[in-house]
């Protein structure tokens, strides 16, 4: 799989994704991360990639131009499955998107700066818009960040057995058990013995217990939706 990401701050996305599983997942050609610094394609001798709003108001606004330019230049070279916008009004991102994305072959993903992308590059261009929730940040890169690796992790062989996706918080709509390693006792708090006891069956129900319990106490939105599935 994929990823060609569109920011004016490439720098930014260079650690984040070179680091633990993702990294891994490089090295072994299940996932490409490709960086494109906007300002390449910016506008004359300052290579300009924002302009003030028409209307007026505070912040800048990424101009067409450069992000058109840059686009069109990658749609020259691959197909892509899917042209995506990180921006705070988009759906807000969730496991089952995350869930779809990782079949996919090509994403192109791009961030947004300033006041956001000309509202014209969102209907000519862009085809899936997210955000990664209800609060704001000052750029798209990290949320890019988040997006890669929430999707990446996915990617048929990147995790193995110990690290299987499929029981990870929200794949099964229930947040995940405690988890606990030696030692058995620490300061005075004991492991809960059913873990010690290597009573696989009822390790399991005492876990399906705990999901329920963590997810009814804290996401009762999450445990409704769990109790009223079919
Ligand atoms: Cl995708 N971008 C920005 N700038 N802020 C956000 C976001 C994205 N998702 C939540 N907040």
């Amino acid at each position: 799989m994929r990823f060609d990401i569109v920011t004016v701050l490439p720098e930014l996305l260079e650690s984040p994704l070179n680091h633990s599983i993702l990294k891994r997942a490089q090295e072994r050609g299940l996932l490409e991360v490709h960086l494109h610094a906007l300002r390449e394609y910016g506008l004359g001798r300052h290579r300009q990639v924002d302009d003030y709003p028409f209307g007026g108001g505070a912040g800048m606004v990424m101009r067409p131009e450069p992000l058109a330019a840059c686009i069109r230049h990658l749609q020259s070279e691959r197909a892509y499955d899917e042209v995506v916008y990180l921006t705070p009004d988009g759906i807000v991102l969730k496991q089952d998107i995350c869930n779809r994305l990782s079949l996919k072959k090509n994403l192109l993903v791009l961030c947004g700066h300033y006041k956001g992308i000309d509202e014209r590059i969102r209907q000519k261009f862009v085809t899936l818009e997210i955000s990664i929730g209800d609060y704001v940040l000052s750029g798209g890169e990290l949320a890019a960040a988040v997006l890669v690796d929430a999707v990446g992790r996915l990617i048929p062989g990147v995790l193995n057995d110990e690290t299987s996706a499929l029981f990870d918080s929200f794949q099964d709509g229930l947040l995940a058990p405690p988890v606990y390693t030696r030692p058995a006792e620490w300061e005075g708090m004991a492991v809960p013995d059913v873990l010690l006891s290597g009573h696989e069956k009822r390790i399991e129900e005492w876990r399906h217990e705990q999901s329920l319990a963590r997810t009814r106490e804290r996401r009762p939105d999450l445990y409704e939706r769990w109790s009223s599935e079919p």
